[in-house]
């Protein structure tokens, strides 16, 4: 079967540009918030591709979307493959959409070889995996397999008080729709992303067979102190939420670099109240993404950060840590990896074994089906920013790859 890797090539960088004009930080990278007038625009696109590409569309209660090709088999488990298309603030046109983009390019491959599936094949296009509008993150996959129901959605605001249901409501998408799905419809899962670090870049292999992903965790920290005027109030009688806020963030570092083992402690999101030049902050919310291949490493920082939190609720104010998100580190499906591995073989792609330290909705969908993630190299190692790159021949190839997996998965028992 001759696939013409020119077409596909140029296929996937008309859907990655198309893609990045959805954008609400126009020549600033791209900024898709999850239920934003962006995510319809991208929706509709991706929509459109999946019936151009002869698939059926529906979305769920979340707004997922899929795009089904029927196979022969009756009520059969489908392979599912993509990624998901939000984005975080100014963040770039490859994490998450290369993904999608891929599944779209396997389909169509499907199409294009007149194929039938036994088993049928789903093009999967996933919201809010970064989290960067309603929190946590990984919210659309976490939906599917049940891990968020309807009441935790229910409740789930963004930094603006918007209820995610009314979000959706706004561009149009139907959250009585079904949310979670039975995981014996699944059959497999498979990704592909962007590396998002150095590794194979440096190491010039176009293809990263993703063995394990490192667990991690999302905590947000909320300091309550008392607002005041920044002229009129001495400043051994202040309660200042952000001067805390300050000396707990400044401690991460070294909290990471004590625990050792590659684990990394990161606050990028910080909210100040009121949020006036001439006022005293009564109120931070910050976050803290902690990560580490072992999972005791995660969970001793969990309980340090909470030990600070103890420490710093003195004269005045008060400091609280929830929980957003935590997900243990994850192995990829053994079959699956050995699977990837001999078809990048047969395909002539030099590939190696990698690690992810970042998260993915295929550590999500690990518990319930088969799951396997390719990497493609990231140009310098950047993402989420605007710089993110990564080569369009890249992607084709891993299509390739993708598509003589999704052959095999989708015809054996
Ligand atoms: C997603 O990009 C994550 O690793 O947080
Ligand atoms: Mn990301
Ligand atoms: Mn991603």
């Amino acid at each position: 079967m001759e696939t013409n890797l020119n077409q596909v090539q140029a296929r996937i960088e008309s859907h990655i540009d198309e893609l990045s004009t959805f954008t609400a930080t126009p020549g600033k990278g791209t900024t898709r918030l999850t239920y934003s007038p962006e995510d319809l625009q991208a929706r509709q696109y991706i929509k459109m591709k999946m019936e151009e590409y002869g698939l059926t569309v529906r979305e769920d209660g979340f707004g997922n979307i899929f795009g089904k090709l029927e196979g022969s088999l009756k009520d059969a488990p489908s392979v599912l493959i993509g990624s998901h298309f939000d984005s975080v603030p100014n963040g770039g046109s490859y994490d998450g959409p290369a993904g999608v983009v891929a599944g779209l390019e396997v389909a169509a491959l499907f199409a294009e070889n007149k194929l039938t599936p036994k088993y049928p094949l789903e093009v999967i296009a996933l919201v809010e995996e970064e989290g960067s509008r309603f929190g946590g993150g990984l919210m659309g996959s976490r939906g599917i397999v049940g891990l968020l129901d309807e009441e935790g959605f229910n409740r789930l605001k963004d930094k603006d008080g918007i209820y995610a249901v009314d979000a959706m409501k706004e561009i149009g998408l139907d959250p009585s729709l079904p949310k979670k799905r039975d995981p014996k419809t699944m059959k497999a899962y498979l990704e592909l992303h962007i590396e998002q670090g150095p590794i194979l870049e440096e190491k010039a292999i176009p293809i990263g067979v993703v063995e394990a992903i490192v667990g991690l965790t999302q905590l947000e920290v909320t300091v309550k102190g008392q607002a005041g005027h920044a002229g009129t109030t001495p400043m051994d009688r202040r309660a200042d939420a952000l001067v805390t806020a300050a000396k707990m963030i400044a401690e991460f570092p070294d909290l990471a670099e004590s625990e050792g083992g590659g684990t990394v402690v990161t606050t990028g999101r910080l909210n100040v109240f009121p949020n006036g030049a001439n006022v005293i902050p009564d109120r931070t919310v910050f976050t803290v993404d902690i990560r580490s291949g072992k999972e005791e490493n995660v969970l001793n920082v969990i309980e340090k950060v909470k030990d600070l939190a103890v420490f710093y609720s003195k004269q005045g104010i008060e400091v609280s840590v929830e929980q957003l998100l935590y997900i243990q580190p994850k192995e990829m499906n053994k079959d699956i990896v050995s699977l990837l591995k001999r078809k990048s073989g047969e395909l002539d792609i030099p590939k190696c074994s990698i690690n992810s330290g970042a998260g993915h909705d295929a550590m999500v969908f690990s518990d319930f089906t088969n799951v396997g993630m390719l990497f493609i190299p990231s140009k310098d190692g950047l993402s989420h920013c605007p710089e993110e790159w990564s080569d369009s021949r890249h992607i084709a190839n891993a299509v390739q790859v993708l598509f003589e997996a999704a052959k095999k998965l989708t015809e054996a028992e």
